[in-house]
């Protein structure tokens, strides 16, 4: 059995006893390409695992396109959590629509109130919760597990993905033909609003282009909080 097989039935098992032992359970996918692996396994293999994405209001059209391309591929029409209107408008009339530039606490701000609480409401109810985090992808990561307890939202929460490496999201995409947000291909292998995301360079760390003008150390959004932590960083043994 090749190595990308054995992740993937090992992700499989992953997501089968999420289904059975943690129902009612659902995936937050940010229709990113590891998302998009997590969207196929669970749609193909008829797992009772609701997808829903947080649409913040802030993100590119190319990523609200793939909720159009999911529902075609699969016939699944994934479900949008959207920010609560009336703290959108506060936030943009008293410190301005883009003030997520000028300091960090004010980027946490927009980010709670455009993903973080809408992040609640999707999980109200729920057993456990899916995300499609890697261990690779970040400094933030380096100690993630495939399952932990989520105290923020008192729940198990799961990341499948955590082994992967990027090389084996973009082969287990190209074996299955699963569709992908073509801003992968234009440089950006890590996509969050698009105000607070951009390109990289070759070389770069994949989430060099994300809020690119903080220290990569603050660099988490407060959807996955580690007691009640924004960051978890492997101590050096
Ligand atoms: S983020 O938390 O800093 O934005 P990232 O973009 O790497 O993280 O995504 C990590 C995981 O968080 C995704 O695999 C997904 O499970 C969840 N996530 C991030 N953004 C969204 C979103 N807009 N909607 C739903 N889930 C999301
Ligand atoms: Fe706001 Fe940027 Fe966070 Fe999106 S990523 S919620 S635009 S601060």
């Amino acid at each position: 059995m090749s190595e990308l097989a054995t992740r993937v039935r090992d992700t499989l098992a992953t997501l089968e006893r999420v289904a059975e032992e943690f129902s009612p359970a659902v995936f937050a996918s940010s229709l990113a390409a590891e998302d998009m692996v997590l969207t196929d396994l669970i749609l193909k293999a008829g797992l009772p695992i609701g997808i829903f994405s947080l649409e913040t209001g802030r993100l590119h059209k190319e990523t609200l396109g793939m909720v159009e391309r999911v529902q075609e591929r699969y016939g699944y029409e994934i479900a949008l959590y959207r920010p609560v209107q009336a703290a959108v408008d506060a936030y943009v009339e008293k410190k301005g629509i883009n003030a997520f530039y000028d300091s960090v606490e004010l980027r946490k701000e927009c980010c709670q109130i455009r993903k973080v609480e809408p992040l609640g409401r999707a999980l109200n109810g729920k057993k456990a919760w899916v995300t499609g985090q890697r261990r690779a992808q970040s400094a933030t990561r380096s100690d993630l597990s495939v399952q932990e307890y989520d105290g923020s939202h008192s729940m198990e929460k799961f990341n499948p993905l955590a082994d992967w490496s990027e090389q084996e999201v973009w082969d287990y995409i190209r074996a299955n033909d699963v569709p992908y947000n073509p801003l992968h291909d234009q440089g950006y292998p890590s996509i969050g609003c698009e105000p607070c995301t951009r390109a990289i360079q070759p070389g770069e760390d994949v989430r060099a282009g994300r809020w690119w003008w903080e220290n990569p150390d603050s660099k988490e959004c407060g959807l996955h909080l580690v007691d009640g932590k924004l960051i978890r960083i492997k101590k050096a043994s």
